[in-house]
C-alpha cells in the first residue's frame, strides 16, 4: 500500500522541479494529485506520463497570484477526486539582488508569488480540508528563510513564509489541520542552474556545504512527502531544513 494511499492532493508550481518530482512521488504513493503552473505545456506532458504509468493526476492553469484561479484549482480536487486532504505550496521565483539594486516592481513581483501564493493558496485549501476531517499543508520556504543572504526580496518573502507556516498551525490545530515549512539548500533544478553552470559559483556553494553534493528535487520530494503523510501527524509548525548541513555552522 502506498504511504499516500486514500489521499487527495493539491500542489502548486509542479509542472517542472521540485513540484514536478512530488506530484511523481505523491502519484506513485497512491495519491490522486491535482497540480498546477502557468507552464502549461510542460504541465500537460507530465499529467500524461503520470497517468500513463499508473497515476492519477490532473494538470490545471494556476497562477498563485490569482485568488479565483486557486478557488478553482480547490474546486477541481473536490470534484474530481471527491475531497482535499494535502496542500503543497511549492510555487516559487527568485531574484538574486541586494536591497539597493532592487526596484520596487521586482519587491512586489517575489512577494506576490512567493509571500501572497502561499497565503491565497491556505486561504482557499483550508475550508475542503475541514469538510475532510483535516489536512497537511507544506510550504516551501528555503534555507533562505532562516538566514541572511544577499537576496532581499527572496529572503524577505521566504521568511514570511516561515512564520505564516506557524501561524497556520496554531490556528488551525485544533481542526486536524497540520502546516509545515521546508528549507532546502542548493537544489539542482532550473531555479538555479544558471548560477551552478558558471563553475567558480558551483565551487563556492559547493565550499559551504559540509555534505559537499547539491540536492536533487527528488531528495526534497522525499522530505514533503513525510510532512504530507499521516507518518508526521504529530509534527505541526515544525521546519525541515534540508540543506546538506550549510545552516549547521
Ligand atoms: N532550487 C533551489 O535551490 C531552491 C532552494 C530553496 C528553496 N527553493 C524553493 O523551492 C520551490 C520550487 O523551486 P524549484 O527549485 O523547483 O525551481 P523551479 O524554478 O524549477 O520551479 C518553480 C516552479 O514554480 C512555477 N511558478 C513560478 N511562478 C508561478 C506562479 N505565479 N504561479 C504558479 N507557478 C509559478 C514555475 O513555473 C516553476 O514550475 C520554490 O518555492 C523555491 O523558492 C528552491
Amino acid at each position: 500500500m502506498g504511504r499516500l494511499e486514500g489521499k487527495v492532493a493539491l500542489i502548486s508550481g509542479a509542472a517542472r522541479g521540485q513540484g514536478e518530482a512530488e506530484a511523481r512521488l505523491f502519484a506513485n504513493e497512491g495519491a490522486k494529485v491535482v497540480f498546477g503552473d502557468i507552464l502549461d505545456v510542460e504541465g500537460e506532458k507530465v499529467e500524461a506520463e503520470i497517468n500513463e504509468t499508473g497515476g492519477e493526476a490532473k494538470y490545471i492553469h494556476l497562477d498563485v497570484t490569482n485568488e479565483s484561479e486557486w478557488e478553482t484549482a480547490v474546486k477541481e480536487s473536490v470534484n474530481s477526486y471527491g475531497k482535499l486532504d494535502i496542500l503543497v505550496n511549492n510555487a516559487g521565483i527568485s531574484i538574486g539582488k541586494n536591497v539597493e539594486e532592487t526596484t520596487l516592481e521586482e519587491w512586489d513581483l517575489v512577494q506576490d508569488v512567493n509571500s501572497k501564493g502561499v497565503f491565497l493558496g491556505t486561504k482557499a485549501a483550508i475550508p475542503a480540508m475541514r469538510e475532510s476531517g483535516g489536512g497537511s499543508i507544506v510550504n516551501i520556504s528555503s534555507i533562505a528563510g532562516l538566514v541572511g543572504i544577499a537576496s532581499a526580496p527572496y529572503v524577505a518573502s521566504k521568511g514570511a513564509v516561515r512564520l505564516l507556516t506557524k501561524s497556520t498551525a496554531v490556528q488551525y490545530g485544533p481542526e486536524n489541520i497540520r502546516c509545515n515549512s521546508v528549507h532546502p539548500g542548493f537544489i539542482e533544478t532550473e531555479m538555479i542552474r544558471g548560477i551552478l553552470s558558471n563553475s567558480e559559483e558551483r565551487a563556492k556553494r559547493l565550499a559551504i556545504t559540509p555534505l559537499g553534493i547539491f540536492a536533487s528535487a527528488h531528495d526534497i520530494a522525499l522530505a514533503v512527502l513525510f510532512l504530507a503523510s499521516d507518518e508526521s501527524r504529530y509534527m505541526t509548525g515544525s521546519e525541515l531544513v534540508i540543506d546538506g548541513g550549510i545552516t549547521a555552522q
